[in-house]
């Protein structure tokens, strides 16, 4: 939609400070020449932005944007491991995990969408056409590399991203987290070394931890990515069999490498010969701006092993993902096979349908605004709730915020004490292999905003000294 486009522009230009707290918006209709819409759409997109938070009516004067609540510093970059380790600690997860599914838990926890979030309907409505139109398919195996539809539909969604990838190197998979595992068995044998951004989403610890490798933490900066420079030297020094990535709104950060900084990163692993596992499952969900490209649209030489899933945009229960590996399909192919025999055929078909019939990219500019809504408001009430010397991230993408507490608490004790107040969170130290991050937790944003989530976040703030 025209009035969202111009929204996430406005956003954008907020948050650069071109147009700083407590000042005035150009009228409408200034708006609507400068960036050349109708006067309905400003209008429009000035209402998306109060809705956001971002923008206050004042009778006869205009639009101003908001005071904010006084801003949090960015939590610190930490030095963690010297040394490759093996993966170890990471059992705690499936605690985290089990309550995702408690109805009696508000879900803080797990970076699973509310359904609200979700494009439920038109997911319904796929399943039912595709049972109904190709019944004697759907209760069949759909073996690797998968239906061919949804392959084909995955090769134009990549197309758009300038990645040029035809249908027969798409292998489709059971999640994003599958892919990052296939890519990772083509690539490596255990013991092999791995370097990781750290914090780092602890699924892929785990795929780590299963394979048998050492990861290697990178230290990263919650606003400029991983180091270049700490990378460059673990390469130096160590013999890197793969580097794992999000380079799109990491998990838990929230960062996107600039345009610039992937492709310097991409002439380094090209210099050391050292393969991309890139994970690019919150890529479709900026705050604001376009869609970041993924390293994948620059390589030039099959070295980035391309991975995503449904799970952030359309729904984690479809558990259908995609990998685009940088060569030899078929070893994929016959990895995927093995793991798993095929990926549910039901699902393939209703997501191919969904790429092509329904309007894909309106969807996304509607969760992107209900993102940016969830992320705001969190951002809010944490710096009004928590301790004051809080470090706060500002993702630019996804929708979870990652919080550094002062002092020495250690926030995996509080797991329980949290649920028995009827909130999850994800405690920090299991954003990595090195024991760090203990005084950190993150947050999930997209939760239904309601006087129970409010008082979820109360109970939990208190228990952090808030
Ligand atoms: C960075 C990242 N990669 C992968 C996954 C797992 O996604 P999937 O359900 O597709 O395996 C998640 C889920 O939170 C994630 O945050």
């Amino acid at each position: 939609m025209l009035y969202q486009d111009l929204a996430n522009r406005l956003q954008g230009l907020i948050t650069d400070e071109v147009y700083r707290p407590g000042t005035a918006l150009p009228g409408v209709r200034r708006l609507s020449q400068q960036h050349q819409v109708s006067v309905s759409t400003a209008v429009n997109a000035c209402r998306e932005l109060e809705r956001r938070g971002l923008l206050e009516a004042r009778p006869r004067s205009g639009y101003f944007v908001r005071p904010q609540t006084a801003k949090r510093r960015p939590p610190r970059v930490r030095t963690v491991s010297k040394t490759p380790k093996p993966v170890t600690g990471q059992e705690r997860v499936l605690q985290l995990i089990q309550s995702a599914n408690n109805p009696d838990v508000v879900n803080l926890g797990t970076a699973i969408p509310d359904p609200d979030f979700l494009p439920v309907h038109t997911i319904e409505k796929a399943y039912r056409k595709v049972w109904r139109e190709q019944r004697r398919r759907c209760v069949n195996y759909e073996f690797p590399p998968g239906a061919p539809e949804l392959r084909t539909q995955i090769a134009r969604h990549l197309a758009s991203l300038q990645c040029d990838v035809s249908p027969e190197q798409v292998l489709v998979t059971n999640s994003c987290q599958e892919s990052v595992s296939i890519a990772l068995k083509q690539i490596t044998r255990p013991g092999d070394v791995v370097v990781l951004e750290s914090p780092i989403y602890y699924g892929l610890l785990q795929v780590v931890e299963s394979l048998g490798l050492k990861a290697l933490e990178i230290p990263t900066d919650p606003e400029q990515g991983i180091s270049l420079g700490a990378l460059e030297l673990a390469l130096d020094k160590w013999s890197v069999a793969a580097c794992v990535m999000v380079p799109n709104f990491s998990n838990p950060l929230g960062v996107c490498l600039s345009d610039e900084r992937k492709q310097a990163l991409l002439e380094l692993l090209y210099r050391y010969k050292v393969p991309l596992v890139e994970d690019d499952i919150y890529g479709e969900l900026p705050l604001s701006g376009p869609r970041p490209r993924p390293i994948k649209s620059w390589d030039t030489k099959g070295l980035v092993y391309y991975c995503s899933s449904s799970s952030k945009t359309l729904a984690a229960g479809l558990r259908v993902g995609w990998l685009v590996p940088g060569n030899n399909i078929e070893r994929a192919e016959y990895l995927q096979f093995i793991n798993t025999v095929c990926v549910n055929t039901p699902a393939q078909l209703a997501m191919a349908h969904i790429l092509e019939k329904s309007r894909y990219e309106r969807m996304m500019r509607q969760s992107r605004a209900e993102h940016a809504v969830s992320v705001a408001r969190m951002i809010e009430r944490v710096t009004q709730l928590f301790p004051d010397q809080t470090r706060v991230s500002r993702p630019t993408g996804g929708f979870v915020l990652w919080l550094e507490l002062p002092g020495n608490i250690d926030t995996k004790q509080l797991i329980e004490p949290a649920l028995a107040q009827g909130v999850s969170f994800a405690p920090g130290s299991l954003f990595s292999n090195s024991g760090k991050f203990s005084n950190c937790l993150r947050l999930n944003c997209a939760v239904k905003w309601d006087a129970r989530v409010e008082r979820a976040l109360a109970n939990l703030a208190r228990l952090v000294g808030g």
